[in-house]
């Protein structure tokens, strides 16, 4: 996208999942034990996972990110008749630790040194994403970490992008938001933000409200689109 530029930008909001860290590098850390399937069940952990929020939303029948992961977990598991003794708590350990794309934490220094503001808005409960961004040691180079716990209902309800915002005590055309999801990209330009679609999973369009701005494969290139 040579000609793509967001201006007038104060701050970047990251998604979590998918985004800065691979919730592949789970089920790949326990290969051991997965065999061929790790790869299998990795989506269909992640698939569930994100039905769940999205079926608890509907319902208002909200539970954290933790147990709706666990819950996808075990639905993965029981699907591909995995039966092993330790794995599930295993894999949830691991979930906790998952890795930072290889372009995650020099983007974020980058991005820094520049001064814009830089915060992370995601589905996972506090706990979750206290681990994973202190297991990949990134606690100092965010001035955010937002939770959808702090209004109790997942993405894309508008209330959570009002998060950020709010947060940050930002409009939200000063927010560039990027996610990896494009169900998630898609909403946040509806409700307002600049948004990158960073489509590492070479997906297609969705079909729902509003396009992003523009779609990257992956966060290296962020830098050279942003003006503040
Ligand atoms: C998150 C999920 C949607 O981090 O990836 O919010």
């Amino acid at each position: 996208m040579a000609d793509l530029q967001l201006r007038n930008v104060d701050a970047c909001v990251f998604d979590a999942y998918g985004t800065l860290f691979d919730f592949n590098s789970a089920a790949i850390a326990a290969r051991d034990e997965l065999g061929d399937d790790w790869q299998r069940l990795s989506e269909l952990w992640r698939l569930k996972q994100l039905q769940y929020t999205w079926l608890r939303g509907l319902a208002q029948h909200h539970a954290d990110f933790w147990q709706v992961t666990g819950d996808a977990l075990d639905f993965a598991l029981a699907t591909l008749k995995i039966e092993r003794p330790g794995l599930r708590e295993r894999l949830m350990q691991l979930y906790l630790e998952l890795k930072t794309y290889p372009e995650v934490p020099a983007m974020l220094q980058t991005l820094k040194a520049r001064g814009f503001k830089l915060a992370i808005l995601s589905n996972g409960s506090p706990s979750m994403l206290e681990a994973v961004v202190k297991n990949s040691a990134l606690e100092s180079v965010f001035d955010g970490v937002f939770s959808v716990e702090a209004v109790g209902v997942y993405k894309p309800h508008p209330s959570v992008y009002a998060l950020a915002a709010k947060s940050l005590n930002l409009e939200p055309a000063r927010i560039c938001f990027l996610s990896s999801n494009g169900w998630d990209a898609f909403s946040a330009k509806a409700f307002g933000f600049q948004t990158l679609w960073c489509n590492r999973f070479g997906q297609a369009p969705e079909r729902i409200p509003a396009t992003p701005d523009g779609e990257i494969l992956d966060l290296s290139e962020l830098p050279g689109l942003l003006t503040q």
